[in-house]
């Protein structure tokens, strides 16, 4: 991948654009000045403008993921806010929003202000998410208006779900005086137990210790009901099961309440059997589920009870991760396969249309979290991707640019490739 600055004007030339507002899907040429948005449409000219060939190829926004874990400040081993930035271009996202388990964690005004200065510079939007509570000890709600103020734009613990069901009031309470979501962890850390994967017949047969479906259905049940007390917006993350499909699904037939939810390239890809091979690559909280539940994701895509996909990129070392199966951290990285493996899997494998697929990974995750959603607009930053949509390639280290290594995708044959990601007045051009 070669990042560079962007030429003063630039055409992208005979693309097919994909606009995810207004959901046309026209051939056309989009034309950049100054980093900004000219035109679209038919360009002719001008002299002297690069021209970036984008026959054959989709021309669409730029991903937007709600949910990724960078490691900085604490753990710049794993991944900066730079190798993380690099990561996203790869993966074709413009703009992601960091979770704020960090050493220490984001639970401050000073420590969101410390991220947005850290990132200014960077090539990819990069916006953090303020822990809930302070310490994330799921104890004392952090300082919410302060941090909305320096620029937090949703609150989290993730990695540590807030298990005390007063405090997830206080907290979505709160939150809806800041007008912004609570995204919880939805794992009952006593049902949980100390299980390192999906409970099942297959956890049986690997002699691991197993994480029941209902820690996760239970909690997002909880959390549902809370924030229908409290009127909160309430996003929930890395759904992987059926049964918390199932209450997203009910909950969201109350049209007042504002409710999301996100799930995970690793979790429509995998399923539970794939740990046989102790692949600790394999190991995210929460597990990867049967192909029941797999199924019932898809299916909760397709109908709109799931709204996006987030990818939980979580870097950790080779060290950590090489450890036995029960030892090692919970974590994949997933922003460079991102798009390979969902398109395989919602696309070519489930019939969902490309738009579709793009409306999830560009649109919705941006109305969640309150981004600019009108990019092909005259004026707007130019806040692209370009995409072989149908481009099948075998997903190698070469294609890895995370600070780490931790992922199952290497090997897997994925279906679309990001060409070019546009952001921030550089130009990534990713082969
Ligand atoms: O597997 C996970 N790893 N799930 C999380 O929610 C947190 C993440 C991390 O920070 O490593």
């Amino acid at each position: 991948m070669k990042i560079r600055t962007q030429a003063k004007q630039i055409v992208l030339k005979g693309g097919t654009l994909f606009d995810p507002l207004r959901q046309t899907l026209e051939t056309g040429d989009v034309f950049i000045q100054d980093g900004k948005i000219k035109a679209v449409g038919k360009i002719a000219g001008p002299e002297g403008a690069e021209i970036i060939d984008c026959t054959g190829l989709i021309v669409t926004h730029g991903f937007c993921d709600p949910h990724v874990h960078f490691r900085e400040p604490g753990r710049e081993d794993k991944e900066t806010l730079k190798t993380g930035a690099n990561a996203a271009l790869a993966g074709g996202f413009t703009r992601v929003c960091v979770m704020p388990n960090t050493d220490p964690p984001l639970d401050s005004p000073e420590s969101i202000r410390f991220v947005l200065e850290k990132s200014a510079e960077l090539p990819v939007h990069i916006h953090p998410i303020g822990a809930i509570t302070k310490g994330q000890l799921g104890r004392e709600i952090s300082e919410m208006g302060a941090m909305q103020f320096e620029g937090a734009v949703a609150f989290s613990d993730d990695g540590i779900p807030v298990a005390n069901g007063q405090v997830m009031r206080l907290a979505l309470e709160y939150s809806r005086m800041v007008g912004m979501p609570i995204i919880n962890h939805a794992e009952d850390p006593m049902i949980r137990n100390e299980g390192v994967m999906n409970e099942g017949i297959v956890s049986t047969r690997l002699g691991l210790p197993g994480n029941p479906d209902v820690a996760e259905s239970v909690m997002v049940h909880r959390d549902l009901e809370l924030a229908q007390l409290t009127n909160a917006k309430i996003h929930v993350p890395h759904v992987s099961t059926a049964k918390a499909v199932h209450h997203i699904r009910q909950f969201k037939n109350d049209t007042s309440l504002a409710l999301t939810a996100e799930v995970t390239p690793h979790h429509l890809y995998f399923i539970d059997e794939a740990l046989s091979s102790f692949n600790t690559n394999l190991k995210v909280a929460p597990p990867i589920r049967s192909e029941k539940d797999r199924l019932a994701l898809i299916e909760a895509v397709k109908d709109g009870t799931i709204d996006c996909i987030a990818t939980d990129h979580a870097p950790h070392t080779i060290e950590e991760k090489e450890a036995t199966f029960d030892l090692a951290p919970f974590g994949l990285i997933g922003l460079e396969s991102c798009f390979g493996a969902v398109n395989k899997i919602l696309g070519q494998q489930s019939g969902l249309s490309l738009k579709t697929i793009l409306t999830l990974l560009t649109l919705r995750p941006r109305k969640i979290m309150g981004f600019e959603t009108d990019l092909f607009a005259e004026g707007c930053e130019a806040e692209l991707v370009v995409l072989a949509a149908d481009e099948e390639w075998v997903f190698g280290e070469n294609d890895i640019f995370s600070r780490s290594r931790n992922t199952p995708f290497l090997g897997e044959t994925l279906v679309g490739k990001p060409r070019y990601t546009i952001a921030k007045g550089s130009v990534a051009e990713i082969g």
